[in-house]
């Protein structure tokens, strides 16, 4: 755990060097030298380890780690690690945390960690009766369905319900659903979950008479959410020439395009899950079932919609709230396995799996804030071209002192084009 005396403010952490920065998060973290190294990359996932996860292993690939700051998540100062390729994401999210902290941070909470199983019942003699029948025989399949997995059981967890669903109409015509919703505590699940309904299936055949097909957890974990608030004082709001009350207004016209419009609905929500994934990634989880949860969810009313809420409060204050599925684990799988996740779960002083949702669900909410205001004022190309013309300049063949002089003249000329990059360095390579 993240003991009090480490902040989550580094104040000119941005323009340290990556030497500099390395040093002053050992100091400001709980983490050994060893985790640092784990966590920066030096002494990450190695090809051996990463042969012992996935088939036809060659390599690990990697993506730039960094760390979100001025998170505040329920009182509790957190550093943020997020593996992102994205420009402008991680300063986004840190700068936006920097806002909601002088409004108290972030206020986050989660349901229980519900996941649900399905199984899919074809050749059913009688729906009805099925039905029934299976409801009926809840308490057997349930203790059968708690055989499975006795660690969990002992934490807490384990099988909590079965719900039944007759899907009316479908290209195979009628069939049966089995919902087995499992308490899966601080795992992701989906092990303990496909084992859970593969172990069923027997029994949910001799009690319909049907023939069990699927067997596999649902990625749209609406029974396992994880929400946030925050709350912006309008002094924060306002910039340069813009004043608080239309940086205001101006995120809750942004919001209320995505919550009209799902072409738009689709790029705000791309934005929450910009900072989402980074951190689920950086956590060694599955981002694509948090993806498919996302969407899922986000067109749960029967159009595809925003996933946060921007208002103004009784103070003029600016409101946000995000909810969505977050199926994420601390225990298993990658998280144990891949030495930097371990790392950035230590780093975070997380103890359980729902306080990680709480974070990342956090983090998700920043995000969307830094591109709605962005947006919604300057527009988000000139923040997004500074660190943009660095890429551009290195790919032109800058090195060292050269990179952010020459991304600079980019940015200056607001020309952020390689051919131009490189036309530049091989003007100061001619006047050499
Ligand atoms: C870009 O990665 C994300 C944004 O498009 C999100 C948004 O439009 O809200 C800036």
């Amino acid at each position: 755990m993240t003991s009090p005396e480490h902040s989550s403010r580094l104040p000119g952490f941005y323009n340290l060097s990556l030497e500099a920065r390395r040093v002053m998060l050992q100091d400001q973290s709980p983490l050994t030298p060893d985790e640092l190294a784990a966590l920066t990359g030096e002494a990450g996932l190695g090809a051996d380890q990463a042969d012992h996860m996935i088939e036809n292993v060659v390599g690990a690939h990697a993506l730039p780690l960094g760390i979100a700051l001025n998170f505040v998540v329920n009182g509790r100062q957190v550093l943020v690690p997020m593996a992102i390729e994205e420009p402008s994401v991680v300063a986004g999210a840190s700068f936006m945390a920097k806002l909601a902290r002088a409004g108290g941070g972030f206020t986050a909470s989660t349901t229980p960690p519900e996941m649900i199983g399905q199984m899919q019942v074809l050749d059913v003699p009688d729906l009805q009766s099925a039905q029934q029948a299976l409801l009926a025989e809840k308490e057997r399949l349930l203790a059968e369905a708690s055989q499975v997995d006795p660690v969990l059981e002992k934490l807490g967890g384990g099988p909590r319900d079965l719900e039944v669903r007759l899907i009316e109409d479908s290209p195979i015509g009628q069939f049966l659903v089995l919902h087995l919703i499992y308490d899966v505590r601080d795992a992701m699940g989906a092990n303990a979950v496909n084992t859970a309904v593969e172990r069923l299936a027997p029994l949910v055949e001799s009690t319909t008479g049907g023939r069990v097909h699927l067997r596999i957890l649902s990625n749209l974990a609406d029974r396992r959410l994880a929400r946030a608030t925050c709350s912006i004082p309008l002094s924060e709001l306002a910039f340069e020439d813009y004043g608080g009350v239309q940086v205001r207004q101006g995120v809750i016209e942004a919001w209320a395009f995505a919550a009209a419009d799902s072409y738009r609905a689709a790029t705000h929500n791309k934005g929450i899950m910009n900072g989402v994934d980074a951190v689920v990634i950086a956590t060694g989880n599955d981002w694509r079932a948090i993806e498919a949860g996302a969407h899922a969810y986000a067109v749960k009313d029967g159009q595809y919609t925003s996933l946060s809420t921007w208002s103004e409060d009784d103070q003029g204050n600016l409101v946000g709230s995000l909810e969505m599925p977050m199926a994420v684990g601390i225990v298993g799988g990658a998280t144990k396995v891949h030495p930097s996740a371990r790392a950035a779960l230590k780093l975070m002083g997380v103890n359980t799996a729902a306080e990680l949702a709480e974070i990342i669900v956090s983090v998700g909410l920043a995000q969307n804030l830094a591109a709605l205001r962005a947006l919604a004022t300057e527009g988000i190309q000139r923040g997004h071209m500074s660190l943009h013309a660095r890429q551009v300049a290195i790919a032109a063949g800058a090195e060292g002192d050269q990179i952010a002089r020459l991304a600079e003249q980019l940015v200056d000329e607001n020309t952020v084009r390689i051919d131009r990059a490189e036309e530049i360095l091989n003007l100061w390579k001619g006047s050499k």
